[in-house]
């Protein structure tokens, strides 16, 4: 991995959403102003941006200009900062710590967390309806929508959250660990790459295929190494409490397999994400590079 060049491409994609993002979201100057407030705390200035950086660099595997990209990069991150806020609430983690800051409940109050959540959510449908930027027709617009729907829901993201709430003291399998992880955190990373390709309706089939693996791959990768990470770091380094998983008893990888294992399975993902690529040329490089960082960073 070439590491200057993926930082180079992290933080232009990063600049690039933030600053769509801080278009997108009403000034907290309009009413209702708490609530508002509340959406754009949970969404700018923190975050890895991994998702939003995924649709970046797909676009890029497959030369679609950035900026008919950024409405889908600010809608999956949208979502994902929604997940972020109530997964943090009392009912579900108890958070206190998120990128650094109080939670958005602990900001504000478990009202208008749940609401800035619920905002966000329809926020990124709204965007993927009207953007004029990302000049989509209105098939592939709404293929995007469904995608993202369904992604989100109960078959994907949610469901994979309630999945994780029920197994809260289980001793979860292998498989059942994997299908937890997949759904809450597998669906929307896979949701990114996907979002990219639906730019390309022409796109071959075996490329849909192979950009989807490399998706799946790597999603399951991303929560293996937060779960690798709530053991092994540290509050200030992720900008959220170490040891959370351990203190609430959730079934994660370290816990099943132990921590050099997990970060073998990690690595052979990688191996097999890197696998998937192996037919786009060099425009595919970031898709690599991101491959490479989702195992090894360390926030
Ligand atoms: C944390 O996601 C929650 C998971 C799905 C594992 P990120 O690690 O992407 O969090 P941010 O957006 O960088 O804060
Ligand atoms: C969260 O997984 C997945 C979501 C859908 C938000 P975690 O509960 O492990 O995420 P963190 O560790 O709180 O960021
Ligand atoms: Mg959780
Ligand atoms: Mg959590
Ligand atoms: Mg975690």
């Amino acid at each position: 991995m070439n590491s200057e060049q993926l930082n180079h491409f992290i933080s232009d994609c990063q600049r690039r959403v933030e600053a769509a993002l801080e278009l997108t979201l009403p000034s907290s100057k309009t009413s209702p102003s708490r609530l508002h407030e509340a959406m754009r705390y949970s969404t700018l200035g923190g975050g890895k941006r991994v998702r939003p950086v995924l649709v970046y660099a797909t676009g890029k595997a497959l030369g679609i200009e950035p900026e008919r990209l950024n409405a889908p990069a600010c809608a999956v991150e949208l979502i994902h900062a929604y997940s972020l806020v109530h997964d943090d609430m009392p009912a579900m983690d108890d958070d206190d710590l998120r990128r650094g800051h109080p939670t958005c409940h602990k900001q504000f109050d478990e009202a208008t967390a749940l609401l800035a959540g619920d905002a966000l959510q329809t926020h990124a449908f709204y965007l993927l309806s009207h953007d004029k930027q990302m000049q989509a027709s209105a098939e592939a617009r709404l293929q995007m929508i469904e995608m993202l729907a369904l992604s989100s829901g109960s078959r994907g993201m949610a469901g994979g959250q309630a999945i994780d709430l029920d197994s809260v003291g289980e001793a979860l399998d292998l498989a059942q660990l994997e299908n937890m992880h997949i759904h809450k955190t597998g669906a929307l990373i896979r949701a990114s790459v996907r979002l990219g390709t639906l730019f390309q309706p022409d796109l071959d089939e075996s490329v849909v295929h192979k950009l989807d693996h490399y998706a799946k791959c790597i999603g399951l990768a991303f929560q293996i190494r937060d779960d690798i990470l709530d053991v092994e770091s540290d509050t200030a380094t992720l900008g959220k409490t170490q040891g959370k998983d351990q203190a609430n008893d959730k079934p994660t990888y370290p816990s099943l397999m132990g921590l050099s294992e997990s970060k073998e399975r990690a690595q052979m993902l990688l191996e097999e994400s890197i696998k998937s690529l192996a037919e786009l040329d060099e425009r595919a490089n970031p898709l690599r590079w991101i491959a490479e960082y989702i195992i090894t960073r360390n926030r």
